[in-house]
């Protein structure tokens, strides 16, 4: 595991954006995994930087996104898939026939695992940690062997996530996520974190045991997974 403490937000997303034009340059048809939340909106917007200055191209690539809720419509502003195209896709020459979402998938989630394994795997998985420590909507006590499934979020997601929603009743319950077992197929993983609120959590996942109450511990056991995390998210590892 390699990591990187970076000053700041910007620096965090820059650095991430680098790694992934870097891969686009080298190979112009990856398949990148996606994650959405805070976190990485300036890296998204980083990339459409390089789109315009004409760096990378993205229309031999294939994308999967992590999760997405139940519920929501695509043209929903809370779906996920409508976070992608209004933060990424709309901006970018990507094809979006090559993206796909858990969801699409209903009620076969086995074949969105088939999907990606058909196109050769994932180059590149993109994820967040939640404050519980989920990685995707994989939430604490979720098996470590687990694929691509609907699954009931956790009571603090949903009120973590309620900052998007007109109130907390508004959050749908449930999702689709990728499994855990899906997510360390990946070829490579960065995982990207900001801010004091995930201080503790990180630290648990970096360097505590790796257990299933803190799903995002399993990454200390993928071969080739780059942290980069902000001074402020990094604060407990000096304690
Ligand atoms: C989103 C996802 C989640 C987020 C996590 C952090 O697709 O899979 O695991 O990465 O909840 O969210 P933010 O970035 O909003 O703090």
């Amino acid at each position: 595991m390699e990591i990187y403490i970076e000053k700041n937000y910007n620096d965090v997303s820059k650095r991430a954006s680098d790694i992934i034009t870097t891969l686009l340059k080298k190979r112009p048809t990856a398949i990148l995994g996606l994650s959405t939340g805070s976190t990485p909106l300036k890296l998204y917007n980083n990339l459409v930087g390089k789109f315009k200055k004409k760096e990378i191209s993205f229309k031999k690539i294939k994308t999967f996104n992590l999760d997405e809720y139940l519920s929501l419509s695509p043209t929903d502003e809370n779906s996920y898939r409508y976070f992608m195209w209004k933060n990424l896709f709309s901006k970018i020459d990507i094809d979006v026939k090559n993206t796909f979402f858990p969801t699409d998938f209903k009620p076969n989630y086995k074949n969105y695992d088939k999907k990606i394994k058909l196109f050769g795997g994932i180059d590149l998985q993109i994820l967040g940690i939640g404050r519980n420590g989920h990685i995707a909507f994989n939430e604490p006590n979720a098996k470590f062997s687990s694929r691509t499934r609907e699954i009931f979020l956790a009571k603090t997601t949903i009120e973590y996530n309620a900052r998007f929603f007109k109130d907390t009743e508004s959050v749908p319950k449930k999702a689709v996520t990728m499994g855990i077992k899906t997510i360390m197929e990946a070829r490579q993983i960065i995982l990207i974190i900001n801010g004091e609120n995930k201080s503790k959590i990180v630290y648990d996942a970096l360097f505590g045991s790796v257990s299933t109450k803190v799903p995002a511990s399993i990454l200390q056991r993928h071969k080739n997974v780059i942290v980069i995390l902000d001074k402020m998210a990094a604060q407990d590892f000096k304690k």
